[in-house]
């Protein structure tokens, strides 16, 4: 019986990421082009039977872990569906949204155990984040926030920097910590299709830990101990109730402790986040096929490594131009 889930290179995959919805209620330039993007027909994606059938086989190889996103999954209309299903499964669930629709959906979220959400905010500045997000809900997302503190939850708010846009929030966001227990999370712009990436929009884990030093006093800055597998360099400022964190998927990537796979929406496993070719499990369950061999070649075809630079000298070689999705149809 072998382990359908270890890749060629020793790395065991107990984390599942579910995209269930390829839309999204906001429109942030990182995340999409600005025509959008072309949306599979409804009838290529996964219902949530096929979503719970899928699972269910990944769970049973080990998966311990199951995140869903986006688009944005609250967006989905049988999301609380969805979610009573995946619960019925012995892993731990959570979400990354951008919590515009949070607070219709606190009673779904405890009934069925979720007991974590990683959240978008990239500014705490209302003008700004509509620029961004091309969408005026600043509001909404600020008091969902808060209201998932308030009920206990644990709250991991994501900040994608951009040079020149929001690098000068670094100092506001690590302040937001001081009282509120949230670890907001610094990440490295990305390149995904369409999203306009180069690398002088990039704001670095070093750039960051800059300024942090520029502000506050060296005893003052915690190194924190990193969880295994986590994405991010953990800190905090002394005495600060939250904490603050840099995912440097660029300059610093985490490939070797890798433990991700990911399912798109239209039922596609994607074997890493800059992986460009993708395997069509929900093609073989609609076939009636057993998926576990489409799942074991899926990770078995990881690559040891696409993060950091990798990704660089790709892009920045014209012959071998990229050919990932959009991040709007990846989830992160
Ligand atoms: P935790 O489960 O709390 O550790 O969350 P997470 O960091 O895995 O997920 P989240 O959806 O909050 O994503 C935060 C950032 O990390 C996003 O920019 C993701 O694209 C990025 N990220 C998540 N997983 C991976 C990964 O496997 N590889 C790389 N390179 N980036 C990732
Ligand atoms: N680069 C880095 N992070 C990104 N995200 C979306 N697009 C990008 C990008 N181009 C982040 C968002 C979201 C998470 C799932 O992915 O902050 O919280
Ligand atoms: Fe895993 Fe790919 Fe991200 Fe590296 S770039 S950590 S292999 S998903």
């Amino acid at each position: 019986n072998t382990n359908i889930l270890q890749d060629q290179f020793g790395r065991e995959h107990s984390y599942l990421r579910i995209s269930l919805i390829e839309r999204c209620n906001l429109r942030c330039s990182y995340c999409m082009p600005e025509e959008g993007v072309q949306l599979s027909p409804k009838s290529h994606l996964m219902t949530y039977e096929e979503i719970y059938a899928i699972a269910n086989i990944f769970v049973k190889h080990g998966v311990t872990k199951i995140r869903l996103t986006g688009g944005e999954p609250l967006v989905r209309k049988d999301f609380p569906v969805i979610l009573n299903k995946l619960a019925s499964l012995p892993v731990e669930l959570s979400l990354t949204t951008n919590a515009v629709l949070i607070d219709k959906f606190i009673d779904v979220l405890k009934e069925n155990g979720v007991k974590s959400l990683n959240i978008s905010l990239d500014s705490l500045n209302r003008d700004k984040f509509k620029e961004i997000t091309r969408r005026d809900q600043f509001d909404k997302v600020y008091r969902n926030i808060l209201l998932l503190i308030k009920n206990g939850f644990k709250v991991k708010i994501n900040v994608v920097l951009m040079k020149g846009f929001n690098e000068n929030e670094v100092i506001d966001f690590i302040h937001f910590t001081k009282d509120l227990p949230v670890v907001v999370r610094f990440i490295e712009f990305m390149p995904f299709d369409g999203n306009r990436w180069d690398i002088s929009k990039m704001v670095s884990y070093q750039d960051i830990l800059n300024l942090v030093n520029d502000t506050f006093k060296k005893d003052q800055i915690i190194r924190l101990t990193d969880a295994p597998n986590d994405t991010s360099k953990n800190y905090k400022i002394e005495g600060y109730k939250g904490q603050f964190a840099v995912i440097s998927s660029i300059t610093n990537p985490f490939c070797d402790s890798c433990n991700r796979l990911r399912l798109t929406a239209n039922g596609q496993i994607k074997n890493c986040l800059f992986s460009t070719s993708e395997s069509d499990i929900l093609g073989a369950l609609r076939a009636g096929y057993s998926i576990e061999p489409v799942i074991e070649k899926a990770v078995k075809s990881k690559l040891k490594m696409r993060g950091g630079m990798n990704t660089l000298n790709k892009l920045q070689n014209p012959e071998r131009h990229n050919n990932n999705r959009s991040m709007i149809t990846i989830g992160g």
